[in-house]
């Protein structure tokens, strides 16, 4: 049985449908503050918070699990600026609740959602696992101490884990059975495809004067469901014997904001307004990933690379979220 700590959420359900659907037993460990319920499509599904151990305790008692993958995260950057204490608590301090009831079940293996928000302001483009962690906000320094935390139970404790640090994860199931559905929502596609449906009356572009090409800040968006393949195969690794190790995971090409509304009016045929607006604090300018590493240790690779494809599956979802005939 795998363990999806946080798997009523956007990212972890996805991977609950591609564990299942590998012949993985799954159960899913939420509290349901930002997840939700309907997304639980696959396996048992617990209620329970990880600052409360003893609710940890009654699911490791009640099914015998094998790996634990943990994506109950707080993630929005800049609240975590304004709260960091919220952040510490529940991405720091309940990981260690979670990792020391795994450890009194004798668990020991792990697949750990960490960010390229650990690295910062980058040096140097594609940033390689390698590059220097610097993180700039409480976000990405809770990610990174939790990563620190991993690597010294790892030696200690015959701890295996993965970490992947993801890049800006984006689309939906190809089936639409499972989407992003963020609240508040401050993911640029959604947004996009909010405008595009009339639910927002613009998308905002924070910044068009970034030494970028034009003028826009540049990510690397990875399909959902190729991130959900990338657990699935550190999954396999560490049932292989694999040792511990972390991986970026991003698709090695950026995109600029501008290009993405451009595509996003291409697909869906529908006037998106955009209006030029001030930069957002913290953002930096470009974030691309190489995703060399997990291609060659644990041979993954991505399916839908394509922006047209990821932003044509998140439409597909949003209209059907939506009630968009
Ligand atoms: N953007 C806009 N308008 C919007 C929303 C976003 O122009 O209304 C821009 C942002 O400024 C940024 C790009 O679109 O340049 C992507 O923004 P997102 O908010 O979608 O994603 P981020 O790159 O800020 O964040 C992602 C993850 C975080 C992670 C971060 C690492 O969502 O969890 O990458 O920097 F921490």
């Amino acid at each position: 049985m795998i363990l999806i700590v946080g798997g009523a959420g956007y990212i972890g359900s996805h991977i609950n449908k591609m564990l299942s659907e590998n012949g993985y037993e799954t159960v899913v460990f939420d509290n349901l503050s930002y997840g939700h319920e309907d997304f639980v499509k696959w396996g048992h599904f617990e209620r329970g918070d990880l600052g409360n151990i003893e609710s940890i305790r009654k699911v490791f008692k009640k099914y015998t699990i094998d790996s634990v993958m943990h994506f109950a995260a707080f993630a929005y950057v800049g609240e975590s600026v304004v709260d960091p204490q919220k952040y510490y608590r529940n991405n720091v301090l309940n990981t260690l609740n979670l990792l020391q009831v795994m450890l009194e079940f004798d668990v020991k293996r792990l697949v750990f959602s960490s960010t390229c928000a650990t690295y910062g302001n980058p040096v140097e483009i594609p940033i390689t696992e390698n590059h220097p962690q610097n993180p700039i906000n409480p976000y990405g320094r809770g990610k990174l101490m939790v990563e620190t935390v991993l690597d010294d139970y790892s030696r200690a404790y015959d701890l295996n884990y993965v970490s992947l640090r993801y890049f800006n994860a984006a689309g939906a199931d190809p089936e639409a059975e499972v989407g992003e559905n963020h609240n508040p929502e401050t993911h640029l596609i959604p947004l996009i495809l909010d405008a595009a449906i009339g639910k927002r009356e613009n998308i905002q572009i924070f910044g068009t004067d970034y030494e970028t090409e034009d003028g826009t800040c540049i990510r690397d968006y990875i399909h959902v469901t190729d991130l959900a393949d990338a657990h699935l195969k550190a999954l396999k690794y560490l049932e292989d014997g694999g040792k511990s190790d972390y991986f970026n995971l991003g698709n090695g090409s950026g995109f600029s904001v501008q290009e993405v509304i451009e595509r996003a009016r291409q697909i869906t045929g529908k006037t998106i307004v955009a209006v030029e607006s001030d930069r957002r604090p913290g953002d930096p300018p470009v974030l691309v990933g190489s995703s060399d590493k997990i291609r060659s240790v644990l041979n993954w690779k991505p399916k839908y690379n394509d922006i047209s494809v990821i932003i044509e599956t998140a439409w597909n979802w949003h209209i059907k979220n939506n009630d968009v005939e």
